[in-house]
């Protein structure tokens, strides 16, 4: 929880300092001539997704062993009409389904980036 929660924080201070120094040189007309700070544009699409899945550790972690805090435990939210079965189909399910959503996504972005930005609004000059 500890490294999650850092992690999260970390990233989410370094996005802020990256947003200011890329709108900065965009205002000053500079950021498509400015090549280092591109390439770390470019870099950095993986990160908010770890930043998205520290946070959620940070959340699911930090509220053991609450379910609603201070008023019920998870040990007691389990539910005896659902077997284990029924919960490792619906897993498996949700599996299935988000990795087709994430190949989905990869096509998609390869897609975009093989097509490459629009000249005209690169203003490049
Ligand atoms: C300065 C930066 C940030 C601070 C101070 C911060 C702070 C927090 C705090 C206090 C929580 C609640 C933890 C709890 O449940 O008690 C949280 C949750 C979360 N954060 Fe961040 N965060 C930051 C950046 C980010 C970034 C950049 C992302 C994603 C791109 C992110 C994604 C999440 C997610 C997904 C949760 C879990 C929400 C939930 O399921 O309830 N955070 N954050």
């Amino acid at each position: 929880m500890y490294y999650g929660y850092h992690i999260m924080v970390g990233l989410g201070t370094i996005f802020i300092g990256i947003m200011v120094l890329t709108s900065f040189l965009l205002w000053k007309g500079r950021l498509y001539k400015t090549k280092w700070l591109l390439w770390i544009l470019m870099f950095m699409i993986p990160f908010p997704y770890i930043a998205n899945t520290a946070g959620w550790y940070t959340a699911e972690l930090g509220r053991q062993p609450w379910l609603v805090y201070n008023l019920m435990r998870m040990v007691d939210g389990v539910s005896p009409t659902v077997s284990s079965g029924n919960t490792l189909f619906t897993l498996l399910g949700f599996v299935g389904l988000y990795l087709l959503l994430g190949l989905l996504f990869l096509l998609l972005v390869l897609k975009i980036i093989r097509k490459g930005p629009e000249a005209t609004k690169m203003a490049l000059k």
